[in-house]
């Protein structure tokens, strides 16, 4: 049975108050739409530990920069609402942006220090479009637990961080990476790679892959690791525009010369007009 589509703020948030007073633990994937793997794996992860699961379906404008993807962004909301009849949750919460966003809107949530490295120089404003929207759906949706994806590690730990500082009572949920069969990580986005591109897109993966081999036979220098990375990347892809390939510890996202404790490899890759993401965490 597909679940039940509400588009209403009034509406999602009554309901939600409801299913509060009856005491069932509610659930919620927030996403932008055109749903994958990814998406339904972070849906399955909650499924078994809540009454009643929500995903939404926003693609957030302020999240986007002026020069970004907004307009383009991929979108199929009855396919959307197939896929998640699967998994399978109660309800699609898909408001319009003028629910969202009224025209008085004024308030925004930031977090620091954690949005400085990474995506938040090549993305300004981005996290704290996201941190806001987020805020803004959990004050809707009132979940006890929300899930989000290893794939934006820098989003999910900026947060967790937001949950935290602002004490939000919501357990918030990491789930991994999901990845094509060849090893690209599964992003609604990767669906502009032109056959080639689509092809080349794997040396993230196979870069991370050998971050991993040389850590573990021993290799400590940060600098190294990015030198062989930037050097794999640059030898699979025709013409790729690196953003940043960086070692961070994972606490506060700070660069690490010697890799040590938990730490996080991350990197951004424009391949022709996309701009691909991955990482992956260790701990030494
Ligand atoms: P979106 O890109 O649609 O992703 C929704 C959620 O799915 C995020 O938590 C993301 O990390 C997760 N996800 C995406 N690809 C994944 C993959 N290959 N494996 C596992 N999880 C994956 O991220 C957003 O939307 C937005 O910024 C949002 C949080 C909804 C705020 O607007």
């Amino acid at each position: 049975m597909l679940p039940t589509l509400i588009q209403s703020v009034a509406e999602m948030q009554a309901q939600s108050s409801t299913w509060r007073a009856q005491g069932q633990r509610i659930g919620l994937v927030p996403t932008m739409g055109y749903l994958h793997e990814g998406h339904l794996s972070l849906m399955r992860l909650l499924r078994p530990r809540c009454d009643t699961l929500v995903a939404s379906i926003f693609v957030n404008p302020i999240q986007f920069g002026p020069h970004e993807d907004l307009a383009r962004y991929p979108r199929d909301l009855q396919r959307d609402m197939e896929l998640c009849a699967q998994v399978p949750c109660e309800v699609v919460f898909h408001p319009s942006a003028e629910e969202i966003y009224p025209e008085n809107f004024r308030t925004h949530v930031e977090v620091s220090e954690l949005t400085e490295n990474l995506c938040g120089p090549f993305r300004p404003g981005h996290f704290r479009g996201v941190t806001t929207v987020v805020g803004i759906l959990f004050n809707i949706v009132q979940p006890h637990l929300a899930a989000f994806g290893q794939k934006d590690a820098q989003q999910a730990l900026v947060l967790e961080r937001m949950v935290r500082d602002l004490r939000m009572p919501i357990e918030i949920v990491i789930g991994p990476t999901r990845r094509e069969p060849d090893g690209l990580a599964m992003s609604s986005r990767n669906v502009y790679l032109q056959p080639e591109e689509r092809k080349q897109a794997t040396a993230l993966y196979h870069a991370l892959l050998l971050a991993e081999k040389m850590i573990n036979s021993g290799e400590r220098r940060a600098e190294k690791v990015v030198a062989a990375m930037t050097e794999l990347i640059t030898h699979e892809v025709t013409t790729p525009v690196i953003e940043y390939i960086s070692v961070v510890d994972r606490q506060r996202l700070h660069p690490l010369e010697s890799l040590r404790g938990q730490f996080v490899i991350a990197l951004a890759v424009r391949i022709g007009k996309t701009r691909l993401i991955d990482n992956m965490f260790f701990e030494v």
